[in-house]
């Protein structure tokens, strides 16, 4: 019945469960067609957004890029927006002065305070810098109809990507809010869409037995059912750890509502091994394990051998790194279940754009399903609207003050 809801509600915000599959050509031909412009005119991209108009970009760019450089076929990208420090703004605007770049505004609503804020900063520093050029370097993602900063771009002429109408903030990263900085990061975008075709079709059955991704809301259910009200994401790779942050705001978000829920956490490991892995293993049982794993990654290091074995690491000589910390999941795995910690573990192929494109589809199935297993509509955010009326009704006041 769920099932049929989610398939079938033409008027929820829905656009991104056949987004993959009905991805119009014309639009990602335009996405390339400006990408390919930012890589050739610019050393950077610097990206305004906050919460679903940044996480998934980030993620995926890092998910899929080399740790100490950046990709080779893509440029640097930046995000700012998603805070409101002086200090990571100056030291930001202080990083451009010897670089070319482009500015990607996001936002859905399109009047977010903490990227409107950005964006004022970063517009006049762009409009001093490059004058009346500076038009051509600003692109602006926002929702068709209803945005300040649609507004705002129509005055000004910057060009525009439209955040389809029936896609929100935290399920929009396969549209031009994620496709776009993705592609310049040099990710190979129709790639990892792809994957999340491959996804929207293979998860399209009504039985848990035959949908992964309704499985795994069904235990995750159950085991909150049970009293359980942790889950815990785990991975062993260390450029997976903005995955996890986007993956907290999808669930979080979607499913924290009318005191139901569970609370999206996340480890790192071996790092947090030697940190939370004491209290995931001995600690209070309120926790459950989700274990996301990627079987493949394709750069790898041998461990040498040592003809003074002093360290007395030659049993470990000729195996790679990622094979011993694959051993390293499953001894994990091991130690955790029998401290009686309940785990689930998602095992992916490879680490590469088609197979990260999937499990991002995967995930927002799958949490739109918990969130309906909950009863607890996923589309919305009505706790998010509440901190802001707080700020802002503050900040009015100290400004009557000032
Ligand atoms: O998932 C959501 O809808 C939110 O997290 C938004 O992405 C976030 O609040 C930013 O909103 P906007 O894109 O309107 O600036």
């Amino acid at each position: 019945m769920i099932h049929q809801h989610l398939e079938e509600a033409d008027n929820e915000p829905i656009g991104w469960l056949n987004g993959p599959l009905l991805m119009d050509e014309e639009y990602l031909k335009s996405i390339l067609t400006v990408s390919d412009e930012i890589k050739k005119r610019a050393d950077v991209l610097v990206v305004i957004g906050i919460g679903g108009s940044y996480l998934g970009a980030k993620a995926v760019q890092e998910a899929l890029s080399p740790y100490f450089k950046h990709h080779e076929k893509g440029i640097d990208v930046i995000y700012v927006g998603f805070n409101l420090s002086g200090a990571y703004m100056n030291q930001l605007i202080e990083s451009l002065y010897d670089k070319e770049f482009y500015i990607n505004v996001i936002s859905k609503s399109g009047s977010t305070m903490e990227s409107s804020l950005a964006f004022r900063v970063l517009r006049q520093y762009a409009e001093e810098r490059y004058k009346e050029e500076a038009k051509n370097r600003i692109i602006v993602t926002t929702d068709p109809e209803n945005s300040l900063l649609k507004v705002i771009a129509e005055n000004n002429g910057y060009r525009k990507f439209d955040i389809p109408s029936n896609v929100g903030g935290r399920y929009s990263l396969l549209t031009s809010v994620g496709l776009l900085p993705i592609a310049v990061a040099g990710i190979n975008i129709c790639e990892l869409l792809e994957g999340a075709k491959k996804a929207a079709i293979d998860l399209k059955d009504s039985s848990p037995e035959k949908n992964e991704a309704y499985r795994y809301a069904v235990i995750r259910h159950a085991l909150y059912t049970k009293g359980y009200r942790i889950e815990l994401l785990a991975s062993f790779e260390p450029a997976l750890t903005s995955i996890h942050e986007w993956w907290k705001q999808l669930f979080g978000e979607s499913e924290g509502k009318n005191k139901k829920g569970l609370f999206p956490a996340s480890v790192n490991y071996s790092t947090d091994l030697h940190s939370l892995g004491q209290f995931v293993q001995d600690g209070s049982p309120l926790l459950f394990e989700t274990f996301l794993h990627f079987k493949e990654i394709s750069d790898d290091y041998y461990i040498p051998y040592k003809t003074l074995n002093d360290d007395y690491l030659n049993f470990l000589s000729n195996r790679t790194f990622n094979e011993i910390n694959s051993i390293s999941k499953q001894g994990t795995v091991l130690a955790h279940a029998e401290g009686g910690v309940p785990i689930i573990q998602i095992e992916v192929d490879r680490l590469d754009a088609f197979h990260v494109g999937y499990v991002i589809y995967f995930f927002m199935k799958a949490c739109a399903m918990s969130a309906y297993l909950l009863d607890v509509y996923p589309f919305d955010q009505p706790g998010v609207e509440a901190y802001k009326k707080k700020i802002t009704q503050l900040l009015i006041e100290e400004s009557i003050i000032h």
